[in-house]
């Protein structure tokens, strides 16, 4: 499904995943532009209602329009995933019969967000989904201890390169504030040995990645998502999750095993096949795991 700048991955997988009921209420907390929500309402056609939530305001904007023919069938809503059950709550609906998380940015983000998402391009360095929330990238790149960098850029990035990367930050911007996101690729590429330089990944890959994911908090939000939205499952709901690096999918992964509310489906993520790699090379990174809601009144009872 291509959504003016953004391919959704692994669609059939999520639908099949998420094992849909005509009458079904579904929640796709990640909605973005709108592409999986689209394939759910397209495939069931009788779906109850599909809500989807995001972060971003212009995604919602254009997942509107994507989705206006489904009329009454959707509802948008601009919120945190974390923010699900109390939303659900306030629309009077109990529990939902699946839910979907695509973690991560869209393509869309990346690539016209203009939010200094890409080391590719010369843009002001911001990286909030949200552009309501309080701290930018350049507030953490300028402001943030020497330290506190190096760390923030090995825990969420695993750069190995995270002290040398942090200092050259350090020194930089002694001289003058780091504005861009050319501006930082620069530093960071310089910032690593030279034999690292010039290869197919960019050597400011890592660091992006870590600021982005701490500028959203995305892997706090992960946190509270996997530990509260499977109380809003109704027993036999399907939980489905698609991550794209290695922190969040181990997250998933001990969450889906540890959690007695919770069946997994898949005891492998499941990954593009080579068809959707061809046709979407950034499919490449993404994982889908699917968990089943066990029915809790039988625990209780046994
Ligand atoms: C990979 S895109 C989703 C694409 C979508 N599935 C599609 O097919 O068009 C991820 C989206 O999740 C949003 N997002 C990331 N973290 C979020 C959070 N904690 N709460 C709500 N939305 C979030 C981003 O703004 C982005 O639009």
């Amino acid at each position: 499904m291509d959504r003016v700048g953004h391919i959704s991955v692994l669609v059939n997988e999520v639908i099949e995943g998420l094992c849909l009921k005509a009458g079904g209420v579904y929640v796709d907390g990640t909605v973005g532009l709108g592409g999986h929500a689209e394939a759910v309402l397209d495939r069931c056609a009788d779906i109850g209602l599909l809500i989807g939530f995001d972060l971003d305001t212009a995604a919602l904007e254009a997942a509107r329009a994507n989705l206006s023919r489904f009329g009454e069938g959707v509802r948008l809503v601009h919120a945190n995933f974390t923010q699900i059950p109390e939303i659900l709550h306030d629309m009077g609906i109990d529990r939902v019969d699946g839910i979907v998380l695509d973690l991560g940015m869209s393509s869309y983000q990346l690539d016209k967000g203009a939010r200094g998402f890409s080391f590719l391009r010369d843009e002001p360095l911001d990286m909030r989904m949200d552009v309501m929330s309080a701290v930018t990238a350049a507030d953490m790149v300028n402001e943030l201890p020497e330290s506190a960098l190096a760390s923030l850029i090995r825990t969420y990035g695993e750069e190995r390169w995270a002290s040398r990367i942090a200092r050259a930050i350090s020194a930089r911007r002694k001289t003058a504030p780091i504005l861009s996101s050319m501006d930082l690729a620069q530093i960071v590429a310089k910032a690593v040995p030279m034999k690292y330089q010039g290869r197919r990944v960019h050597p400011a890959t890592k660091t992006f990645q870590a600021l982005r994911i701490s500028v959203n908090r995305e892997l706090d939000n992960l946190k509270d998502a996997l530990d509260m939205l499977p109380s809003c499952l109704k027993a036999g709901g399907r939980f489905c999750v698609i991550s794209f690096h290695s922190l969040e999918d181990r997250m998933v992964k001990d969450a889906f095993r540890g959690d007695v509310r919770l069946k997994p489906v898949t005891k492998k993520p499941i990954t593009p096949g080579i068809d959707e790699l061809a046709s979407n090379p950034r499919a490449r990174s993404a994982k889908l795991r699917v968990a089943e809601k066990i029915d809790t009144q039988v625990l209780i009872n046994s």
